[in-house]
């Protein structure tokens, strides 16, 4: 799909509630998730690890009453075209999800690096974090961190846009979830093979592998799964001889979820 054609499908995903819909079930897995060890019915101290600036998880945890904070570089009132679209946006998901705007004064939101959270030690039952750890460019400082700031027994849910996904790129398209086909000109895992096409935003390009490990060195892992698929069908024998080095599974894992626990 052309580029300029992506704003008007995005509004219309935000308008027809599709993105509501899907941030509702990636909340509902994550409530899952964490009932065995984390009792949701009572309202907690959260943290949004990169809120993003639509804001869809931070929106929805304190839609259900409980006491959110997010954190993100973008987490500033500048006067941009962007930040005017988002605006609407906002109004828009807020709108689907039966809300009015929430009043500047009840948000709680901080412009901030995560890798330097300015927040005190053992300060959140859970910290969530989705689509943004493959953008950190110090996962090791930010892991840290995410200990720091949470409670013993805290739990950490953690969902990642990997890498070595089709998408991982983040130069494909940012409408189409999961990836379908590739658009004209482009080779699917060009991002892991000829890299023709340049990234506009950071990655870091760390491998399931890597979360995982950095992730056990501060806590107890409960559990590690894909949550979404993408590409199987784009993925040749011809590719994946290419790619020998990854499998199949990694290949085509759209969403990584780690689910960790702070020792008490
Ligand atoms: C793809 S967005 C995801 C946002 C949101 N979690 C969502 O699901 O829509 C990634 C976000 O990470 C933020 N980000 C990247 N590196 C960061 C850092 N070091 N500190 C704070 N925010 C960061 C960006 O500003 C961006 O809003």
């Amino acid at each position: 799909m052309p580029k300029l054609l992506e704003y008007p499908r995005y509004a219309l995903q935000l308008l027809r509630g599709e993105r509501l819909a899907g941030e509702r079930d990636q909340q509902a897995d994550c409530l899952a998730d964490i009932a065995p060890m984390i009792d949701m019915q009572v309202p907690r101290q959260i943290l949004d690890l990169a809120n993003g600036r639509l804001r869809p998880q931070y929106t929805l945890f304190k839609r259900l009453g409980h006491a959110v904070t997010g954190i993100d570089m973008a987490n500033w009132p500048q006067r941009s075209a962007i930040n005017l679209a988002y605006v609407v946006a906002r109004q828009i998901y807020t709108w689907r999800l039966g809300i009015t705007y929430e009043p500047r004064k009840r948000r709680t939101l901080v412009c901030g690096d995560v890798g330097r959270l300015p927040f005190p030690d053992a300060a959140y039952d859970l910290v969530i974090s989705a689509a943004a750890f493959e953008h950190f460019l110090d996962v090791p400082a930010v892991v840290a961190e995410v200990k720091r700031v949470l409670k013993p027994g805290g739990v950490a849910w953690i969902s990642i846009h990997p890498f070595a996904c089709p998408s991982g790129g983040h130069n494909v398209t940012f409408t189409e979830y999961p990836l379908q086909r590739m658009p004209a000109g482009m080779e699917a895992w060009d991002h892991l093979r000829q890299r023709r096409i340049p990234f506009t935003v950071p990655l870091n390009e760390w491998r399931q592998a890597q979360y995982v490990a950095e992730f056990t060195r501060h806590f107890e892992i409960i559990k590690t799964y894909c949550r979404t698929r993408e590409g199987d069908a784009l993925l040749t024998t011809q590719i994946e001889a290419e790619l020998r080095d990854y499998s199949r599974d990694e290949l085509t894992c759209l969403q990584f979820v780690i689910v960790a626990r702070k020792p008490l």
